[in-house]
């Protein structure tokens, strides 16, 4: 396994990225913001590749929130081609880049042929060294409250009692049911928020804010997160 950041550390076993700076990298082009979301799908294959060199286990990537559908037409439409296509890629390459995909977020309103396109990727199940979650029509509130509807319809159908739920059912109702939280979040952009993304998941999670723009995003930038995330003092609480 290749080390980053520090020789003697490995990297976090789960690392979440805010895919962020399409538009500006663009428009510092003179370019549609379309074009900068097509370097943005470039910039992730390169990433996901470099986490999977790095034994990272899990990736997982905001690439549309439930907030983006406020975007025009035109851009959206972008935005669904750039997925169809990459996800077609990524289906027949799948083996070969030891990648299993997940989902995280309402898919139900994305068209049918990139919902199949979805479910076929989750469904397909291989030998895999690095597991991408792509939050798609994704928001952290949205997520808690499809949860906590779950949990109440089991309840009124008597499967359930409310005393039951403690933090970690909860946690079975969300889409990151099963996976270990991020160790470490990065949003490049220059922005400082967290623009509703994993807001469960991310409670003890470390943040790193850069000031590169997700297009122009390379290994090194990872390098550079992962060693700020090694210099932290995780306490959880603690002293
Ligand atoms: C992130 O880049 C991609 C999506 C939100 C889909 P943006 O499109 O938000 O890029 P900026 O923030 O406008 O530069
Ligand atoms: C967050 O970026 C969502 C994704 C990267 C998919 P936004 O560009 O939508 O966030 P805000 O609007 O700057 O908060
Ligand atoms: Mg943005």
């Amino acid at each position: 396994m290749a080390l980053s950041g520090n020789e003697t550390l490995p990297p976090p076993q789960h690392i979440a990225i805010i895919m962020d700076g399409n538009g500006r990298w663009a428009k510092q082009r003179g370019l549609p913001r379309t074009a900068g979301h097509a370097a943005g799908a470039e910039s992730f294959r390169r990433i996901a590749n470099y986490c999977r060199s790095l034994g990272v286990r899990y990736l997982t990537v905001y690439a549309f929130s439930t907030e983006n559908w406020k975007r025009s037409q035109e851009e959206i439409a972008g935005i669904m081609r750039l997925l169809r296509r990459y996800l077609e890629e990524a289906l027949q390459d799948m083996e070969k880049n030891r990648v299993r995909f997940r989902f995280f977020g309402d898919l139900s309103r994305l068209s049918p042929a990139l919902q199949k396109l979805c479910l076929d990727a989750q469904n397909r199940s291989s030998e895999y060294d690095v597991q991408v979650n792509f939050c798609l029509n994704y928001g952290g509130r949205d997520e808690i409250v499809q949860a906590a509807r779950q949990f109440a319809l089991q309840v009124a159908a008597g499967e359930r009692k409310p005393e039951d739920l403690t933090e970690d059912l909860f946690e079975h109702y969300l889409y990151s049911a099963g996976i270990p939280d991020p160790e470490l979040v990065i949003r490049p952009s220059g922005e400082k928020r967290v623009s509703n993304f994993l807001l469960w998941q991310s409670a003890y999670s470390e943040y790193v804010f850069m000031n590169v723009l997700w297009p122009d995003f390379t290994p090194e930038h990872l390098d550079e997160a992962i060693a700020e995330y090694h210099r932290r003092n995780r306490r959880f609480g603690g002293t």
